[in-house]
């Protein structure tokens, strides 16, 4: 089951990164919005998501039935076990945020955005911050569990490429906000 979560979350993290990039320009109004080649991405990222989800509830009732069957409890001292359930269950809430505002709506054939104030913006920079402390920890597992050896000790290089990509996000998503402000 380690070895479908980590194929899963291999193609999750393609995708998002593709969707954060071309998704980041499109807020900063770089690039147009509502391409279908985007929609559809997004859509297979999220669908792909849930089977990430699901993988994940089991892998963690697996852990806590082998501690209760052996008697041992490590878990209350394993910080990082509960850092990457916590970050996921927040990413949950933040990505369902994200969904809500960016899907829009069609009223008689007519695309309309939706609203994004200070309470959206919130979410969208927690969803950011949730993001870069579940990806920062689950890296190296994902990693392993793929088996790729870190010969040229790139684990460094990745988590900063990681962390300004996601710093830039964020960005956008302000940008964002300041457009929907002066338009
Ligand atoms: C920080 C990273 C992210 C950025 C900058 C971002 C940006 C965007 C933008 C700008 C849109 C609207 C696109 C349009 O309609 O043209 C969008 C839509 C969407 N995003 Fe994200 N996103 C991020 C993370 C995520 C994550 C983690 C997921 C979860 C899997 C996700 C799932 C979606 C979905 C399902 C849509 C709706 C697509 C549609 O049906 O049109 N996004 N995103
Ligand atoms: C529904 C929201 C999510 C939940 C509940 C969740 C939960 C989890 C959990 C519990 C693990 C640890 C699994 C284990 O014990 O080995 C994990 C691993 C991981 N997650 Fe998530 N996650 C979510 C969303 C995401 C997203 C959006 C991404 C990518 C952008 C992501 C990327 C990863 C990666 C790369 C791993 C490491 C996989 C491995 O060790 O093979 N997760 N996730």
């Amino acid at each position: 089951m380690r070895r479908a979560n980590a194929v899963v979350t291999a193609l999750i993290m393609v995708l998002f990164l593709i969707h954060m990039i071309w998704g980041g320009m499109e807020l900063a109004g770089m690039v147009k919005g509502g391409s279908t080649l985007f929609s559809v991405l997004s859509r297979v990222m999220l669908l792909l998501m849930a089977v990430h989800f699901l993988i994940a509830v089991l892998l963690t009732a697996q852990t806590v039935r082998a501690c209760r069957m052996s008697g041992v409890f490590y878990l209350k001292q394993n910080r990082l076990f509960w850092i990457r359930r916590i970050s996921g269950f927040a990413l949950m809430l933040f990505i369902l945020c994200h969904v809500l505002i960016f899907m829009g709506t069609d009223e008689n054939g007519v695309y309309r955005l939706s609203l994004f104030a200070g309470a959206q913006l919130l979410t969208q920079i927690l969803m950011v911050v949730s993001l870069l402390v579940h990806l920062l920890c689950n890296i190296t597992p994902l990693r392993i569990a793929l088996g790729i050896e870190d010969r040229h000790r790139i684990r460094t290089d990745v988590m900063l490429v990681l962390s300004c990509l996601l710093f830039l996000a964020g960005a956008a998503f302000v940008i964002y906000f300041i457009r929907w402000r002066v338009i």
